[in-house]
């Protein structure tokens, strides 16, 4: 039996340049089908807000429901590490709260890492949660929890900033960063300047790894994709197919037949 990855594998992974691979999941089919399939990370996102509850953004997902879904995901996974989202409100109320709403997904959802969003400011809560042993991966450039003081889900491209808030979440301990939206030759620079391991989001090929929402690469909605989405599948129409077939077998009275009767 293969083990589960491990941080050291993730750094091991970056120095051989083996890309990483990171997928979100919120349920035990998705993540066991992830993990089987060789996915490196599996991340519980507070995309679980917008994918999952069919919210308009991400800040209403509370503490309960990633634990929840984090430890449905950490049963399904044998191989892929698991990484907890921290959503809205669960970091940037005091250090305490960061710590111990940290400690919740490793002790009550058996996550390996947590991931929360932002740079310099959130530097402190990195240094924090990482020095009692719990491993934390920064999140830079377009952060959805920011949404409302960036105006919207929009491309970042300040690029003495982003570089500066990922030289900083590395310097606080960070074990791995991700860059979302961000132009591919600024994140490029940022993967050559870091030691950490980057994992991609809109941010071009040459981060050390990708991440995707699994619900927009199966095109399981029918929202708007963005253009960093590859879409490789369209699960809504196939299941939206089967369904049909299934209520037109009901009402035409085609199913039950003998063969499903004891
Ligand atoms: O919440 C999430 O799924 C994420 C990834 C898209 C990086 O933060």
């Amino acid at each position: 039996m293969k083990s589960q990855i491990t941080v050291p594998n993730l750094y091991k992974m970056k120095e051989k340049g083996e890309k990483i691979v990171v997928l979100t999941a919120y349920d035990y089919p998705f993540a066991k089908m992830l993990d089987e399939a060789g996915v490196h990370i599996i991340l519980v996102g507070d995309s679980l807000g917008t994918v999952i509850q069919g919210k308009a953004n991400t800040l209403s997902v509370s503490m309960d429901e990633m634990i929840y879904h984090t430890r449905i995901v950490a049963d399904a996974s044998k191989c892929a590490m698991v990484i907890g989202d921290m959503p809205f409100m669960s970091y940037q109320t005091s250090i305490e709260d960061a710590i111990f709403n940290a400690g919740r997904f490793l002790k009550e959802a058996n996550a390996t890492a947590v991931k929360l969003e932002g740079g310099a400011a959130v530097a402190k809560i990195i240094s924090a949660i990482s020095k009692v042993g719990i491993p934390v991966q920064a999140h830079i450039g377009l952060t959805p929890q920011y949404i409302h003081q960036m105006g919207g889900y929009k491309v970042q491209r300040d690029e003495e900033k982003l570089m500066s808030d990922a030289l900083e979440v590395q310097t606080a301990g960070a074990f791995s960063v991700v860059l979302e939206g961000i132009p591919s030759d600024i994140a490029a620079k940022i993967t050559k300047a870091l030691y950490i391991p980057t994992i991609g989001i809109g941010a071009g090929p040459s981060c050390d790894g990708q991440v995707l929402v699994l619900h927009d690469l199966l095109g399981m909605h029918d929202r708007h994709i963005p253009k960093f989405v590859k879409q490789y599948t369209n699960l809504r129409d196939v299941a939206k197919n089967a369904i049909k077939n299934y209520v037109d077998d009901v009402v035409s009275q085609n199913f039950p037949t003998k063969e499903h009767c004891y």
